[in-house]
C-alpha cells in the first residue's frame, strides 16, 4: 500500500546546484559504470545526488536490479524517492563506492564532510574495493586546506577535552559549526557535534593524530586513499 500523502516523493536537493553541467557530466560517466546486480556505496553531497540520478534513469530504462548503501540521511531519502532499494554493511559489502570531495590535492588526498557525512563517508570508502570521488573542476587544490576547514566529528561530552588537543596541533582557527535552520550546532546523523578546523599546513600524520584523540569520532581527511578521481 502507498501513501496518499508522501513527503519523500516531493523532496529535491535542498539548495540549487552549483557547476550542474560539470556534476551531470560526471554522473553520467558513473551510471555508464553501473553493472546489473551491483550495491553499490553511495557518498553525500550534491555530486553523488547527481550521480544517483542518473543511476535511477539507467534502472528506470534498462530494469537493472542494484542497492544502495547510502552515507547519510539525505542519501537515504532520495534512495527511497527513485525506488532504489538501500542495504547496509551488515548484509553487504559494497562492489564499488562513489562520493563528492570538498578539495582533492595533486596526491589525489582529499578534504571531505561539509555535508557532515565523513564517518559514514570513511568507512563505505573502507569497506569498499573500489571508490570514485567525483568532483568539479573547483575542487582541486594545490594543498589541503586552502579552501575548507577539515572538519571532526566530536562526541558532545568530549568538546572542551577535543578542542584542547587539536589546539595542540597549532591549526589557525576553530569554530562549533552552527546550524543554519536550527538554534544551536549542527547535531551529527550520530549525534555529534562538528568542529571546523583551519590549517595553515597539513602533514600527512594530521589524519592519525586527530583520530587518537579520544572524544573524535571520526575526520573529514582521507590523506593517501587509494580513490580514483573522476573530475570534469
Ligand atoms: C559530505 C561530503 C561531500 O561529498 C562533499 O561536501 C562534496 O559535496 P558537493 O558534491 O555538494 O560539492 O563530503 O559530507
Amino acid at each position: 500500500m502507498k501513501w496518499d500523502n508522501n513527503i519523500i516523493e516531493s523532496l529535491a536537493w535542498g539548495k540549487a546546484i552549483t557547476r550542474k553541467e560539470e556534476k551531470e557530466k560526471v554522473a553520467a560517466r558513473i551510471a555508464s559504470m553501473v553493472t546489473d546486480g551491483d550495491v553499490l556505496g553511495v557518498g553525500s553531497g550534491s555530486t553523488a545526488y547527481t550521480a544517483l540520478l542518473s543511476i535511477a534513469a539507467r534502472i528506470k530504462v534498462e530494469g537493472l536490479h542494484i542497492k544502495a548503501i547510502p552515507t547519510s540521511l539525505e542519501i537515504t531519502m532520495a534512495c527511497a524517492r527513485l525506488g532504489i532499494p538501500v542495504a547496509n554493511l551488515d548484509e553487504y559489502r559494497p562492489n564499488w563506492t562513489f562520493d563528492g570531495a570538498d578539495e582533492i590535492d595533486p596526491e589525489l588526498s582529499l578534504i571531505k564532510g561539509r555535508g557532515g557525512a565523513m564517518f559514514r563517508e570513511k568507512l563505505l570508502i573502507n569497506s569498499s574495493p573500489k571508490t570514485y570521488i567525483v568532483a568539479d573542476s573547483s575542487k582541486m587544490v594545490s594543498r589541503l586546506g586552502e579552501k575548507f576547514p577539515v572538519p571532526v566529528e566530536v562526541f558532545p561530552q568530549a568538546l572542551t577535552y577535543v578542542g584542547e588537543a587539536l589546539r595542540r596541533l597549532s591549526p589557525s582557527d576553530m569554530n562549533l559549526r552552527m546550524a543554519e535552520n536550527k538554534d544551536g550546532p549542527v547535531i551529527t546523523e550520530n549525534g555529534n557535534l562538528i568542529l571546523d578546523v583551519w590549517f595553515d599546513s597539513i602533514p600527512p600524520d594530521t589524519e592519525a593524530a586527530i583520530k587518537s584523540i579520544t572524544g573524535v569520532i571520526e575526520s573529514g581527511l582521507f590523506i593517501g586513499y587509494p580513490v580514483e578521481i573522476i573530475v570534469m
